[in-house]
């Protein structure tokens, strides 16, 4: 540092003195050595480096001196300057490590610590399943429908077209609830659910009905006196067993892949008419292992064909049981087994794994919703 200039104006120039200069640096370093954290060393640096900082004030006076003495002046501020932003950069640094330091310290996660939250489970694969078959209708404008899972005979059986000398009306199938007087049964199957949907809805209807039902079946590996079914149903004018077959086929490509078939078998229920088994090529072996020597395939068991379920046009009885005129109106129903299709989807072979409720089987299946 120079020696003081005797030629300065004293007044005008007093801020570039070197004892000032000196003294605004010197203070400048103090507050930086003295800020605590980074939030402090923001301001200390907005008032010992900033615009209106005595060392910037000082450097706008240089235009007061004489020329001569100008570039010693800028020289020395120059250095103070220099001097003041070496500190604030090493103190920067030093305050940062202490953060980084502290938030590593304070913000470490025991990864050894003993594990104790409730173990969270998961959705049945049946509930899931049966969504998901439910939503690839639902993305072709279905509404979801339900009904109730004890349900008056008249649903149940009469407005579907079963004649009171049904067999499936009889002991050997039905749970009834108290007597088989009291025409309350545990639904055998979601098809009441169709006759609900005509005699509270506005024409057309297109809804598919998820749900649990009931038969008096013992419980074996392909059997459950519970089970689950996905029903669905239109009713518009001019409905034929086309729409029935496309909107089945756009059902197996979005659940199973694009360029599967299907096919339908002539079938017998007592609402439809005509009625189908619909079956759907395999999607595992995509029907090849009915070819001579070809490797056997688990899923379809060689057929080549995995049976979906029942369908066909509603029979107009049912229609007139539900107050619509069959003249005007045409309606596809279809019905498809849950179980099953969690059985050949998924390769689940027995039923047992399904109604037991270990945690074993339906946590590998995760928390798909
Ligand atoms: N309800 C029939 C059953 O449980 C399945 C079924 C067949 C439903 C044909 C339908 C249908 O809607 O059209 O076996």
């Amino acid at each position: 540092m120079s020696a003081p200039n005797k030629s300065y104006d004293p007044v005008e120039v007093s801020a570039l003195q070197p004892e000032a200069l000196d003294a605004a640096r010197d203070e400048a370093i103090a507050a930086i050595a003295a800020a605590a954290d980074l939030e402090e060393l923001k301001k200390v640096r907005l008032a010992h480096a900033g615009d209106r900082s005595p060392l910037a004030l000082a450097n706008r006076e240089i235009g007061a001196l004489p020329p001569a003495a100008r570039a010693d002046a800028g020289r020395r501020i120059g250095a103070a300057r220099a001097a003041v932003g070496q500190a604030l950069k090493a103190r920067q640094a030093e305050l940062e490590e202490e953060r980084d330091q502290r938030v590593l310290a304070e913000e470490t996660v025991d990864v050894t610590l003993p594990w104790d939250r409730a173990p969270r489970g998961a959705r049945h694969p049946l509930t899931t399943l049966q969504e998901r078959m439910a939503d690839v209708f639902v993305s072709m404008g279905f509404e979801v429908a339900e009904g109730p899972e004890v349900e008056a005979g008249w649903f149940n059986f009469d407005a579907l077209n079963f004649k009171p000398d049904h067999p499936a009306r009889t002991m050997q199938d039905t749970f009834f609830v108290e007597s088989e007087d009291t025409d309350l049964v545990l639904r055998t199957h979601t098809s009441p659910v169709q006759v609900r949907a005509m005699l509270s809805r506005p024409l057309p209807v297109y809804v598919v009905v998820p749900g649990r039902t009931y038969r008096t079946d013992e419980l074996d590996a392909t059997h459950s006196p519970v089970f689950h079914q996905l029903e669905g149903l239109a009713v518009d004018e001019g409905l034929t067993m086309a729409d029935l077959r496309g909107a089945i086929d756009a059902f197996v490509h979005g659940m199973f892949g694009e360029g599967l078939g299907t096919r339908f078998r002539p079938s017998y229920f007592p609402f439809t008419e005509p009625s189908a088994e619909v079956d759907m090529q395999c999607f595992v072996c995509r029907g090849g292992s009915v070819e001579p020597g070809a490797e056997p395939c688990r899923t379809c068991a060689s057929e080549g064909w995995i049976e979906l379920g029942g369908c066909g046009m509603v029979n107009p009885r049912v229609l007139v049981a539900c107050g619509i005129d069959p003249d005007r109106y045409s309606g596809w129903a279809f019905g498809l087994g849950v179980e099953r299709s969690l059985m050949f989807r998924h390769g689940v072979e027995d039923m047992h794994d399904m109604v037991e409720g270990d945690v074993r089987f339906t946590l590998p299946f995760g928390m798909e919703i």
